[in-house]
């Protein structure tokens, strides 16, 4: 049962080139996907991960589906790149606009930003959906659709999306308890 998701709006097209993973910045969403997915000895089932490019392109990653996908950030770009081609269970990529991909999301939603108010760990419950940007923030076009939205911070400093989804993954494993 899944019931946390990540949903990182990326700034770059959709385009991965697994052999250069820092174009268009797919190796700090590689780490986003590790931190969201990976616990020290297994993936997490509660879990899912949804990437909003700038050419439309959603992709969706639903761990408890996977098989065989690897923890390094190289191998791990690869199998996204290939998925596009090839039928790969746990990894769907599909056209969307914003808007749709927002109604498809399970709430409570919560946009997560370095100057909003402090993450109180009362608003959490253990299902949700959380969104951040990548490493240029939340793509300007797409900001008017995020408005009605909670802002929340978990710290003060800006810190890398994989961080921030590192920390929420354990505050709400926390919760759980
Ligand atoms: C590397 S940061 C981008 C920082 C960039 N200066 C910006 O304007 O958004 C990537 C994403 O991590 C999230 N983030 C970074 N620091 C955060 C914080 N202290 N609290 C909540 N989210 C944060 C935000 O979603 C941000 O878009």
């Amino acid at each position: 049962m899944v019931e946390r998701t990540f949903l990182l709006v990326w700034h770059t097209p959709s385009l991965i080139k697994p052999r250069q993973p820092t174009f268009n910045r797919m190796d700090s969403l590689a780490r986003s996907i590790q931190q969201a997915v990976w616990l020290s000895h297994g993936l997490r089932e509660d879990v899912i991960v949804k990437a909003y490019f700038t050419d439309g392109v959603l992709l969706t990653l639903t761990p408890r589906d996977w098989r065989g996908v690897h923890v390094d950030e190289r191998s791990l770009l690869g199998q996204l790149n290939s998925a596009r081609e090839k039928r790969t269970p746990g990894i769907r990529y599909e056209e969307r606009s914003f808007r749709e991909v927002l109604e498809g999301v399970q709430p409570p939603i919560f946009l997560l930003e370095e100057d909003g108010q402090p993450l109180e760990e009362s608003m959490l419950t253990h299902s949700g959906t959380f969104i951040l940007g990548g490493p240029l923030g939340i793509p300007e076009d797409l900001g008017s659709f995020l408005k009605e939205y909670p802002r929340v911070r978990v710290g003060r400093k800006a810190y890398l999306a994989s961080s921030v989804i590192a920390h929420l993954n354990i505050l709400l494993d926390e919760q759980g308890e």
